[in-house]
């Protein structure tokens, strides 16, 4: 990735800290280097991994997390058009409206008017959404996608999926079962239970009112925990002896308590940019066979205001920046 001497809007961090350290300047605009392409930016996608970026990785293990250095332009989801190609493009032409999850696992760069993107992590815009729907698509829906390929439902059974109404979790209840399951059990806030059922989930779980494992006893062959956290063990009794812990984020499974039970923790993974998979769930998003939610749309020069929306919590879908209305 190069620069040229044209510049344009970005919003960048110079110090790790709270939503007020995200500031709306001009930059300097980048220019595609070979194989890669610029994309005038309609709209970004917000994602827990920029709140991260944010504060400098700090709820991440020490030994895992990355060294990144500010200034630094968060987002890695994007919707837009082609600017122009670099050198040895073919499959993109100015004018093609594309999409895509952007140099994940690693630094993207998705807050800004324009930015550039390796040609095969991009996929065309699917024409019966917006530039906002097609934003909040990548990362979450490709993480589904990609985790359920990977780590699903091998023969049927049930999925049960902790944190449903979110980005990751409304996505993946709706995957699910062309990924191979039966019934998929979905666990979130009360609030979301109609919009759950509305996606088409089997059975609902309100966390707040009754605690998980004792409304669900060892019966899913599939836990996609999207949750995880220091409590991710308290969900180990819903899981039947011989199933299976997909966790999405750091939990604390107790894996000898898991061993005992029969039900075994996956590795934790990392989705990664594919323009493939993402003009897979292209087809299922123009046939309206998935559908994204959108829980707020923040004009970029506000993106603190929608951390400040991440950080209250109980997201429903997602949450997208519009660069250009
Ligand atoms: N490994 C990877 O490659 C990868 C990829 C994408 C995301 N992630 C991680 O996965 C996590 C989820 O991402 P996301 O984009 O889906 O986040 P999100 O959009 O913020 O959604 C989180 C959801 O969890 C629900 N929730 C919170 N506490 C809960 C609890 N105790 N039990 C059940 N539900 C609870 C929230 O709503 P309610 O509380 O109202 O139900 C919210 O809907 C994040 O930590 C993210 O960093 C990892």
């Amino acid at each position: 990735m190069g620069q040229s001497t044209a510049t344009m809007h970005a919003v960048r961090l110079h110090a790790f800290g709270g939503p007020e350290v995200l500031v709306h300047e001009e930059v300097p605009r980048p220019a595609p280097g070979p194989g890669e392409v610029l994309i005038r930016v309609h709209a970004a996608g917000f994602n827990p991994l920029d709140l991260h970026v944010r504060d400098g990785f700090s709820a991440i293990p020490a030994e895992l997390r990355p060294v990144w250095t500010p200034p630094l332009t968060p987002g890695t989801d994007v919707s837009g058009v082609v600017a122009e190609v670099g050198e040895g493009v073919t499959a993109w032409r100015p004018g093609d409206e594309v999409f895509g999850l952007i140099r994940f696992p690693g630094k993207g760069a998705g807050y800004a008017e324009y930015t550039v993107a390796p040609a095969e992590h991009l996929a065309a815009k699917p024409a019966a959404l917006s530039h906002d729907e097609a934003a909040a698509v990548p990362l979450a829906a490709l993480t589904a996608h990609q985790f359920l390929r990977r780590l699903g439902p091998r023969r049927g059974g049930t999925v049960l999926v902790n944190g449903a109404a979110g980005g990751v979790g409304h996505f993946t209840v709706q995957l699910a079962r062309s990924a191979g399951a039966d019934r998929v059990l979905a666990v979130a806030s009360g609030r979301h239970e109609e919009f759950l059922r509305g996606l088409g989930v089997d059975r609902f779980i309100d966390y707040t009112r009754t605690p998980v494992a004792e409304a669900v006893h060892a019966e899913a062959d599939v836990l996609i925990d999207a949750v995880g956290g220091p409590e991710a063990h308290r969900l180990l009794p819903v899981v039947r002896p011989g199933g299976r812990i997909v966790p999405v984020y750091f939990g604390d499974y107790r894996r000898e308590e898991a061993a005992r039970l029969g039900v075994t923790v996956e590795e934790g993974w990392q989705v990664r940019s594919s323009g493939a998979d993402l003009a897979e769930l292209a087809v299922l998003l123009d046939e309206g066979r998935l559908q994204v939610h959108l829980d707020s749309i923040h004009p970029l020069a506000e993106a603190a205001a929608a951390h400040r929306r991440a950080e209250q919590g109980h997201v429903r879908g997602k949450i997208v920046l519009t660069v250009r209305p």
